[in-house]
């Protein structure tokens, strides 16, 4: 009898293994769950910073090590590398329900190896490019024990003295859209549960870059028609491409912080868009509703945000200390805190963390991965896409290889950490790998270089000016880099004057003194007012923060081993009074008839209306050749799709790629409407003399558009297409939809 038990056992043992596998993570989720105290939920609902990298102020508060051996912390951010993850895993594995932890950092550009901002990547308009760097980036950073980048930031940003422009695509919902689905696809690779696929977090929800005076954290008020229309777009999408987790904002948005927004985080994003992943809060923007005016305390604010559907706590401490109170107050449903403790623990057996809470934190793999050289390949590429040429006057560039004698001069010449930007971590160690321009630009070809710095970025001191003006006149052409230091666009680096910091545009205009030609690179993370230079240098080349291969990229073009192709994602302003900018207007009730009228039409006295270089805009090395737009038709149903043609000629003497780009005007509606909207763009390369006929399809739901009541509709009328290489194309075409 015992025997033949003995004998069923193994059977016994496999059928049960079967049927555990057979469970849902959604059973497993409850069954953990069923498992749990109100403490314990509210710690998978709490998380806390290491101490050594902030963004905000850090409450020291007893040993956390130990609060993660009694399970009161879900997550850790800012905690990374392989064996610092496993040691913490380690101790959170000692807790009663051994729940693993999540290990969350923000890697916005890259890991080890760092990748141009998110906003140069936008630039180059290529979004299998964009999805790769993100995917790179989570091989690189997962290796390394990270489970989870706070990124991307999808944030619209049409005001460049908001500094974190840098983080996101600019200015166009479309592009937009665009780039965070595939940036989430990149962080996601092949679903989580694989070791290398990281879990996206999309933010900042919601309208965090439309802060008033572009001044960060703050206040925001618009129409639901214009946020849904202009600035819900790419959260949306990346929401679809299937985002695991979402960031609120620290903005208040129309009277109410992100943080308790309803609208925001219950109706639209867990509601109407279904999504399944959970919400966490920005640091410490739970608490930060007492200075709001919003919640009268702590245990307030975690009411509040709580309700609204923030899951998890980001450094406020708001949850930890107030909502086992709240629920016993009858004050907090505990069914609110059990939703949001599901979508967490959801999230962690998706990760495969509760079958191996050390899966992510793998010695050898962090160090394949630590100087992988496919990825700094990859980086010089996606940087020299990235580049925007902005002026070429008599073909200035690209600069002979030899004969000739070129100084260069400025603060980026030799700079290294200036090109990382914001945002930028893990790289410090190993600076070796990172090749300066003037390295770079010393193994291009045979011709004579001259260095002087010239001036620091941000000097007052003119001392270096003599020895630059020296080597200037010495020279046959002068490079002049221009820029931003690494931490100027970023969080919290709001300005009120964007133009060259510091004396680098005295210098310039003793360089333009010199007679000789100048060509001008700029470093920065956002559009920058550089009037004096945009009219004197005789090219500029915007090569923004490329990160590790910015050296050899920026030499790549300026030499024309790589022909220029990257168009500006943001409008850019001539002076910081046009800001907002942006190409997608209103036309209003009256429009300048052209840019000197000033006769009672919506223009300023003192300035034109238009910037100074468009949204779209961008040169390369040869010159494209538009022809007529052919439609198939000039009147379609409202079920019909309209297909535009257009034939692109490369008519210069060398081989270049072009942004197509595709806008639309809905002439009458039910609302007023932008004068135009970017619907279609295709990136094509041309030999030189070479013909293309690029043809785009308008789909109805691209002539749809949400009215007063918040209703995404789609009216007859009158439109107008435009194509061309950039925004303010002027190949037009009329259409109908009836
Ligand atoms: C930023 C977030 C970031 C978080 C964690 C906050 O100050 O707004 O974008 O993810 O810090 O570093």
């Amino acid at each position: 009898m015992y025997k033949k038990i003995a004998c069923l056992l193994p059977l016994l043992c496999l059928v049960m293994w079967v049927a555990a596998q057979k469970k849902t993570i959604d059973q497993k989720v409850d069954s953990v769950l069923r498992l749990m105290t109100l403490a314990e939920k509210i710690g998978q609902m709490n998380q806390l910073s290491n101490d050594f990298v902030a963004t905000g102020p850090i409450t020291k508060d007893g040993d956390k090590q130990d609060k993660v051996r009694k399970g009161m912390i879900g997550s850790y951010l800012n905690v990374y590398g392989a064996e610092r993850t496993r040691s913490l895993q380690e101790i959170a594995m000692q807790s009663r329900l051994k729940i693993p932890l999540l290990f969350g950092q923000d890697v916005i550009h890259g890991f080890r190896t760092i990748f141009p901002v998110p906003l140069a990547e936008a630039a180059s308009w290529d979004i299998a490019a964009m999805e790769q760097s993100a995917r790179i980036a989570a091989i690189e950073a997962s290796a390394q024990g990270l489970h989870w980048t706070f990124a991307p930031m999808v944030d619209i940003g049409r005001d460049p003295r908001w500094g974190r422009v840098m983080e996101g695509a600019g200015e166009d919902p479309y592009l937009g859209a665009l780039v965070a689905a595939a940036r989430v696809k990149g962080f996601q690779g092949k679903g989580l549960g694989n070791t290398d696929a990281m879990m996206a977090c999309v933010k900042h929800f919601a309208a965090y870059g439309a802060a008033v005076g572009g001044r960060d954290y703050n206040s925001v008020d618009m129409s639901l028609m214009h946020l849904n229309q202009f600035f819900l777009p790419p959260y949306k999408a990346a929401s679809l491409a299937g985002a695991a987790t979402f960031m609120n904002s620290f903005n208040d948005l129309n009277g109410i912080p992100a943080t308790a927004n309803k609208y925001l985080q219950r109706d639209l994003l867990k509601g109407q868009w279904g999504f399944k992943g959970f919400v966490v809060s920005d640091w410490g923007s739970i608490g930060e509703m007492i200075d709001h005016g919003y919640a009268k305390d702590n245990y307030e604010a975690a009411m509040l945000a709580v309700k609204a559907g923030s899951d998890m706590d980001m450094e406020s401490r708001s949850y930890t200390n107030n909502l086992e109170k709240l629920v016993k107050d009858k004050k907090v449903d505990i069914a609110v805190v059990d939703d949001a403790v599901k979508r967490i623990l959801r999230k962690k057996f998706e990760m495969g963390l509760f079958d191996d809470p050390y899966r992510f934190s793998n010695v050898e793999r962090e160090k394949q991965q630590y100087s992988n050289p496919e990825h700094i390949k990859f980086a010089r590429e996606i940087s020299r896409k990235s580049i925007v040429l902005l002026k070429n006057e008599q073909n200035i560039l690209p600069l002979p290889k030899l004969g000739k004698t070129i100084a260069f001069v400025g603060p980026f010449v030799k700079a290294i950490s200036d090109h990382n930007g914001f945002w930028s971590f893990d790289w410090e160690d190993d600076s070796t790998r990172i090749t300066t321009i003037w390295d770079a630009a010393g193994k291009k070809g045979s011709n004579k270089l001259l260095y002087a710095a010239g001036c620091g970025i941000t000097d007052s001191s003119k001392a270096g000016f003599e020895e630059a003006i020296a080597a200037a006149n010495q020279s046959d052409i002068i490079v002049f880099t221009a820029g931003e230091k690494r931490d100027m666009s970023g969080e919290a680096k709001s300005r009120s004057n964007i133009q060259f910091p510091g004396v680098q545009e005295d210098l310039i205009k003793a360089l333009v003194a010199t007679g000789k030609p100048v060509v001008v690179l700029i470093a920065a993370g956002r559009p920058l007012v550089f009037n004096y230079t945009a009219d004197n240098a005789k090219g500029i080349l915007y090569t923004w923060w490329l990160g590790t291969e910015a050296g050899n990229a920026i030499a790549d073009v300026l030499f024309g081993d790589y022909n220029p192709s990257g168009k500006l994602p943001m409008s850019f302003p001539r002076t910081e009074g046009q800001i907002p900018i942006y190409y997608n207007y209103f036309n209003t009730g009256r429009p300048a008839k052209n840019e000197t009228d000033r006769n009672y039409v919506s223009a300023y006295t003192d300035l034109l209306n238009t910037p100074k270089y468009p949204f779209g805009f961008g040169l390369s090395y040869t010159s494209f050749e538009y022809g007529e737009i052919v439609l198939n038709k000039k009147t379609i149903s409202a079920t019909e799709n309209l297909v535009a043609t257009i034939t692109v000629k490369n008519t210069g003497a060398v081989a270049g790629e072009e942004v197509v780009q595709l806008y639309i005007r809905d002439l009458v509606g039910s609302v007023v409407r932008p004068v135009k909207e970017l619907k279609g763009f295709q990136k094509i390369a041309l030999r030189a003399g070479e013909s293309k006929t690029v043809s785009f399809t308008v789909k109805p739901d691209d002539l749809k558009f949400y009215n007063n009541e918040v209703k995404f509709i789609l009216e007859p009328g009158d439109f107008k297409i435009f194509i061309g290489g950039n925004s303010t194309a002027v190949k037009e075409a009329a259409f109908k939809m009836q």
